[in-house]
């Protein structure tokens, strides 16, 4: 009777896994420290957002106004300083009277996701990764994001997640994450190992569209180095970097830029040449496992868990937040966390400018400010 040993099997599983979480957690599950870091963040500033929820990314525009950020809802904000708070830009779908609830993943898919945003300095011009509507424009002026791009190679951008551009050769670089997942599946994308991630580039003057990277465990975010020689592209399932050599004798080639404790999201440099990357969280053991024995991050998957329950899991137990710095080679040189998210929590991107940090979150209705 392989159904009744398959549903034997599931509960002696859950059992296990009950058993682990309730009776151990969270000193076994919980992430090991990670050394050299400075768990200053828990004394970063917040500023929570009205009515809002998930500042993914964060943008300064040409002018050094800002930044601006996109919401769980569709839309793009902008933070006007304390005395006019965070005002609407621009939002990716319309009409949007279904689209009231500041944090409703099963609206997405109808009201925009957007992820990563960069200004184009020349134009002023803010380019929006919408994990759901694929890669979008809009204007100085905001409102309604134009669409660019919604599938390259006959396949459907299923999940933009970010970018960066090239002002020199008016190229952008982005990421579709997975051509199976969504975003609002990214645990499943992860515990299932999937790779169906991708690298492109969009040639603002052709309008072409060419896959550089195939093959990703959850290709997420993107940074060009300051002398434009390589581009760097997060491989959030893997825990790493990935390099791509542009220019230079080793042009096409890839090697890995950076390993990480945790799971990188958007990686932003510096003026100084140096890329901040921002961790969703550390890698507990419950997702080492199910990392090195696919099998066990399946079966995770087909627990009767909720979302939060599952998310738990996978992070080790209790929120916390982690920042790493690093070198123009990969070196890693700073590491910043709030070990007990007292402040912050599953950071997804930190903007360095003039002396703070800027940090975004996926997860919390609020940005932070740290102070370097
Ligand atoms: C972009 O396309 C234009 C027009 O086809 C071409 O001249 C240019 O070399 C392309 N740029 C890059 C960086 O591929």
């Amino acid at each position: 009777m392989a159904m009744g040993t398959g549903i034997l099997k599931l509960a002696l599983f859950t059992a296990f896994v009950a058993w682990l979480s309730i009776i151990l957690s969270p000193n076994i599950l919980a992430p090991p420290e990670v050394p050299g870091s400075h768990t200053h963040l828990h004394t970063a500033e917040t500023i929570h957002l009205p009515s809002a929820f998930g500042p993914e990314s964060l943008a300064f525009d040409p002018n050094g106004d800002g930044p601006y950020t996109g919401v769980a809802d569709g839309r793009v904000l902008k933070w006007q300083g304390h005395a006019l708070g965070w005002t609407d830009f621009a939002f990716i779908s319309a009409p949007r009277e279904d689209c009231v609830q500041p944090f409703a993943p099963e609206m997405e898919h109808i009201c925009g996701r957007p992820l990563g945003l960069r200004f184009d300095k020349k134009t002023g011009d803010l380019y929006i990764a919408d994990a759901y509507f694929g890669f979008h424009v809009v204007g100085p002026a905001g409102g309604l994001a134009t669409q660019l791009i919604t599938e390259v190679e006959d396949q459907p951008l299923y999940f933009t997640n970010d970018m960066d551009i090239d002002e020199i050769d008016d190229v952008i670089y982005f990421t579709d994450t997975s051509s199976v997942f969504r975003r609002r599946q990214f645990l499943p994308s992860v515990l299932s190992n999937d790779k169906t991630g991708r690298l492109l580039k969009y040639n603002k003057s052709s309008k072409e569209v060419k896959v550089l990277l195939r093959g990703l465990a959850f290709a997420n975010g993107v940074s060009l180095s300051k002398d434009r020689s390589f581009l760097l592209v997060a491989e959030s399932t893997n825990c790493r970097i990935l390099r791509l050599w542009l220019r230079g004798p080793n042009a096409g080639n890839v090697d890995v830029f950076a390993e990480l404790p945790g799971y990188p999201d958007n990686i932003r440099r510096n003026k100084n040449g140096e890329f901040w990357v921002g961790l969703h969280s550390k890698k507990g053991l419950l997702a080492k496992v199910a990392l090195s024995y696919g099998w066990f991050g399946r079966a995770l998957l087909k627990l009767p868990l909720s979302f939060k329950q599952l998310h738990s899991l996978f992070v080790g137990g209790k929120p916390h937040a982690i920042a790493v710095k690093l070198g123009e080679n990969g070196e890693v040189l700073q590491i910043l966390e709030d070990t007990q998210g007292k402040t912050l929590s599953f950071i997804s991107e930190v903007e360095e400018k003039e002396g703070k940090l800027w940090i975004g979150s996926v997860m919390t209705p609020f940005i932070g400010i740290y102070n370097l």
